[in-house]
């Protein structure tokens, strides 16, 4: 949207401005929820200019300023999903396995051909669209080993003005020969790759080791090398997701105090640091987490369909979400909230609609150090946003018509969405794209 450009979007505006908590305090819950039925968001060259009640904002309007009409229909930031390999859309709902035979049996083989620059194209065109269906604005993203993976990915999202996180994926060791880069080669790429794309736009680089068992200690080595010359890039990688892994890890690392350990020794944990999983953590690992700023991404879908593990949420340090595709069986944040809810309750933890929300939005910028740019409909904020439709199948219409209030009704919507078929559309920067696919 050119600089001066304003617009006008009209409907239920929902967000979070501050944390829920899990403690279901309603005190706690009513302070950081926004509902204003019938707002309006005036929007000035992608950003948040004003928020009011429609009824007193339209009059003020000049009259070729184009509102959008969504009355009825709820309004919220676009969704956060903090963790997801964009090549493994091609092996979403692979049957049978547990992570490390699932990466050798359907990833690593699918990855492969992620080398072809045109094929990786056609997927990030794909991978871009259907996010944007599922009402998901920013990502953080693992391309395969193949620098061309990050262009095509990273060009993808440049020309839809996406506000994205990628990086190539550094593996040296434990993989195929034709996914394995080395050392040398890990180094130079991601160098390049952080000079073409780092802050282009709205796009900022991930140093991405897949995680300690693919890396040899020199490919980490180069890791610690690369996050310390950049110090505001991310870093993203997978720890403690499989008890498997876990014991793999500490015969290949025997002097590391833990999983998370390993990372730490190379200088790996930090602000803008997303850590996949972090199931098997332990007390030690938490608080270091904490004290560092380094956040994890919960994946409950991921981690039912991959049979790793119950993620407990009650933890000191920054969680995001994420989608985990392939091994998540979806792009939905909303689904994966339905998920969250369904891990949390399996511990008796009750995740109540307000925090459910936090963690796909607010939460999730917060953990990725973006809460000054999205999450939330603030003035100065980005506009990127979500439309969703309570009435969009006849079983959201009949339990939206006996509701029992704001929470009621939002935790009958994530409980019951499937397939995104509630999200009507997506603002980019200001710009509308209604749902398709
Ligand atoms: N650990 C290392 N690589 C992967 C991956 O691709 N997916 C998941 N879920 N865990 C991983
Ligand atoms: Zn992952």
């Amino acid at each position: 949207m050119p600089a001066e450009t304003l617009r006008a979007v009209r409907g239920d505006l929902l967000c979070c401005v501050d944390d829920p908590g899990l403690s279901l305090d309603p005190a706690r819950q009513a302070a950081a929820l926004r509902w204003l039925p019938d707002g309006l968001l005036l929007i000035r060259g992608g950003r948040i200019a004003e928020i009011g009640p429609a009824a007193r904002l339209l009059p003020r309007l000049g009259p070729d300023v184009p509102v959008d009409d969504h009355r009825g229909r709820m309004i919220l930031p676009g969704f956060i999903d903090a963790h997801v390999h964009f090549p493994q859309i091609d092996v979403i709902g692979s049957y049978g396995e547990q992570l490390l035979q699932w990466l050798e049996r359907y990833t690593f083989p699918a990855e492969q051909r992620y080398a072809d620059p045109e094929y990786a194209a056609l997927a990030a065109q794909d991978f871009c669209a259907q996010l944007l269906a599922e009402g998901t604005t920013t990502a953080a993203v693992y391309c395969t080993v193949h620098a061309a993976s990050v262009d095509a990915f990273m060009a993808e999202a440049r020309r839809r003005n996406l506000r994205m996180i990628a990086g190539k994926i550094l593996m040296d060791r434990n993989a195929p020969p034709a996914l394995c880069d080395t050392p040398a080669s890990a180094d130079r790429d991601s160098r390049d790759l952080i000079a073409r794309w780092h802050g282009a736009g709205r796009l900022s680089y991930a140093l991405t080791p897949r995680f300690a068992p693919t890396s040899t200690p020199e490919q980490l080595a180069v890791c610690s090398k690369i996050a310390a010359d950049f110090p505001d890039i991310y870093i993203q990688t997978h720890v403690a997701e499989n008890r498997q892994e876990v014991a793999w890890v500490r015969d290949l690392f025997p002097d590391a105090r833990s999983y998370l350990d390993v990372y730490d020794r190379y200088g790996l944990l930090r602000d803008r640091a997303i850590y996949g999983h972090c199931i098997w953590l332990d007390d030690a690992d938490r608080a270091r987490m904490a004290a560092s700023g380094a956040a994890a991404a919960f994946c409950p879908s991921s981690n039912l369909v991959l049979g790793s593990g119950l993620y407990d949420l009650r933890v000191p340090h920054r969680v995001a979400l994420g989608s985990d595709v392939g091994g998540g069986t979806h792009l939905s944040m909303l689904r994966t909230l339905g998920d969250a809810y369904k891990v949390q309750q399996l511990q008796g933890i009750s995740l109540s609609p307000a925090a459910a929300l936090y963690l796909a939005t607010l939460g999730s910028a917060r953990a990725l150090c973006l809460e000054d740019k999205i999450g939330s409909l603030e003035v100065g904020k980005e506009a990127d946003l979500v439309v969703l439709d309570p009435h969009a199948t006849a079983m959201l219409r009949r339990r939206g018509s006996v509701c029992a209030g704001l929470e009621d009704a939002l935790s009958a919507f994530f409980l019951m969405m499937t397939l995104g078929e509630g999200v009507y559309g997506t603002y980019v920067l200001g710009d509308f794209i209604p749902r398709t696919g």
